[in-house]
Formats: C-alpha cells, structure tokens, sequence
C-alpha cells in the first residue's frame, strides 16, 4: 500500500522523471531516526532500536542516521535544536535520495502532565515540518517497557500515547508502524527471562542492549517494509530473525 505522502511524492518524481537526479531519488534512501533514548545510540543509560536498524536492516547505498535523544520529549526535541538538525539534514539529503524520518515519541512525554494536546500538536507539527523539507514522515508508536505482571503479560503504560500519535498519523494518512503493539505481542510470546537478555543492563527494562537493539531494529524494518513497498525495495534481509520475531522466538 502506498500512502498519500508517498503518493505526492512519487507524482513530484514522475513528473521531473526527465531527470537523472529524480532517478537516483527512488535508488537511494536515507532514514534520518528522530526519538528519545528508545531510538537513541547505546549509551550509559539509553539505548533503542536505532542502531540496530541503522547497522543491520538497509542495503548500501542507503543509509540510516541515528537522531534519538535521552530523555527527549516531543518538545525538547524541537527547543533544543535536534528537529532543526534532522531538518537540514533532510533538506540535504532530499535534493539526490528519498529521506524518511521516522518519528518516535512518547516515554518522556507521558510523564509531563496536561500535555496530550501538545504532544499532538509537536507531532503535527513534525509532519508538516518533514514534508515542507521534501522528506516523507513516518509515525513509530512507542516501543513496550519490559515490565511483566505475575501472569506474563506485559504491564503497560504507553496505551494512550500509541494511540494519541496513530489518530494524529490518521488525520492526513501519514505513515505510520505500530511499534507499540508488536513489541508487547512479540514480548508476551518470548516471555520475561528472554526478554531481560534484551535489557541495556540489569535493571533497565526499558533501554536495549546491543541484541536488543538488534532484534527491535528488525521489527521496526519488517513493519516498515509491511507498508512501504518502496521501503521493503532498500531492506537488507535476515529472513531468520525476521521469522522468529514473527513467532515470537528468542533470537538471544
Ligand atoms: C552498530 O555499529 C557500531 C559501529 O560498528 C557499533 O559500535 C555498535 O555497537 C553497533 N550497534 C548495534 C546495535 O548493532
Ligand atoms: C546533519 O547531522 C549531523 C549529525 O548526524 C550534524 O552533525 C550536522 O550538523 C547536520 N547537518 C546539517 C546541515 O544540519
Ligand atoms: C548477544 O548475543 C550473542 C549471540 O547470541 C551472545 O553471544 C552474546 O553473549 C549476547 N550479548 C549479551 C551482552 O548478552
């Protein structure tokens, strides 16, 4: 399925096909990762998926680049100046390859209070920002804290803010994967000691672990490439883990 902003995007393309520079448009893609420390680098005290996708999901040429933040809300992404970056990045990028920006927000901002709506704002905002730079947003719903009740199933705090950023997604058919929900899916099936082997360090049940980023890199590809046949065209296949995430097998 493509979505409109691919749509617009493809037409803009075919349209300018003339071009040699259109072409290399659709051959090479750039995911520029905007987040807070679920996206972020590995680190002292965060760690997410990005790595994990940047090191191991794509085929050369294309390439990804790692913006997550610690501690990052949706606002201090965008005062502190990081929005900015990943914007001229995008900017740059654009004018020879198709840039993506993938959007993830949400463990620090539900800890602020009264602050839905301007979490829906900033990622409105994020959007258009996104398109206005001739780059195409992604909305990732907020990867699962691996905290587990006695029963097994996974006890969880982000409901609201995965639902909160998909109706923002849903207002004008933005692309979006739903991180939030195959992370829990996959982290009930796996159950709790596979799942701490995916922990940062023990204790940190929310940040990844070289492996974990690994395996939630993974997922974040295979969703993306659910939805974006453009997307799945640049994957860099691992047909394994890929089948395991999906039965929810460890992998580590
Ligand atoms: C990604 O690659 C860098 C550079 O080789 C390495 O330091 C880092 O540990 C890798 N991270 C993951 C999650 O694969
Ligand atoms: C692009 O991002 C890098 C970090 O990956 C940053 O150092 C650089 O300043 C950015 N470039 C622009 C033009 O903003
Ligand atoms: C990561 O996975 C590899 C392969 O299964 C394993 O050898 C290694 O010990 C794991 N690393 C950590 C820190 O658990």
């Amino acid at each position: 399925m493509l979505f409109k902003k691919e749509i617009l995007l493809f037409l803009t393309c075919a349209a300018g096909a003339l071009g040699v520079q259109h072409r290399n448009r659709a051959a090479t893609s750039v995911f520029l990762l905007a987040g807070d420390s679920t996206t972020a680098t590995q680190s002292a005290n965060g760690g997410g998926w990005g790595d994990g996708f940047k090191n191991f999901t794509l085929t050369s040429p294309s390439f990804a680049v790692n913006y997550g933040h610690n501690g990052a809300t949706t606002s201090s992404f965008i005062e502190g100046g990081d929005w900015a970056t990943v914007l001229s990045n995008a900017s740059q990028y654009s004018t020879t390859k198709t840039v993506y920006v993938t959007i993830q927000f949400g463990h620090n901002d539900q800890k602020l209070t009264d602050y839905v709506e301007t979490y829906k704002a900033n990622l409105r905002r994020m959007i258009s920002d996104v398109i206005a730079h001739n780059a195409i947003p992604i909305i990732v719903t907020s990867i699962s804290r691996r905290n587990y009740n006695s029963d097994g199933t996974i006890k969880d705090l982000l409901a609201d803010w995965a639902e909160y950023a998909i109706s923002v997604a849903n207002e004008d058919g933005t692309m979006y994967i739903d991180l939030w929900k195959s992370s829990i899916e996959y982290l009930e099936k796996i159950g709790e000691a596979a799942a701490r082997k995916l922990d940062l360090k023990s204790g940190d049940s929310t940040h990844l672990s070289v492996n974990g980023s690994i395996v939630f890199g993974r997922m974040v590809m295979d969703l993306l490439s659910e939805k974006s046949p453009a997307i799945k065209a640049v994957a860099r296949p691992d047909e394994k883990l890929s089948a395991d995430i999906k039965a929810g097998v460890p992998s580590y």
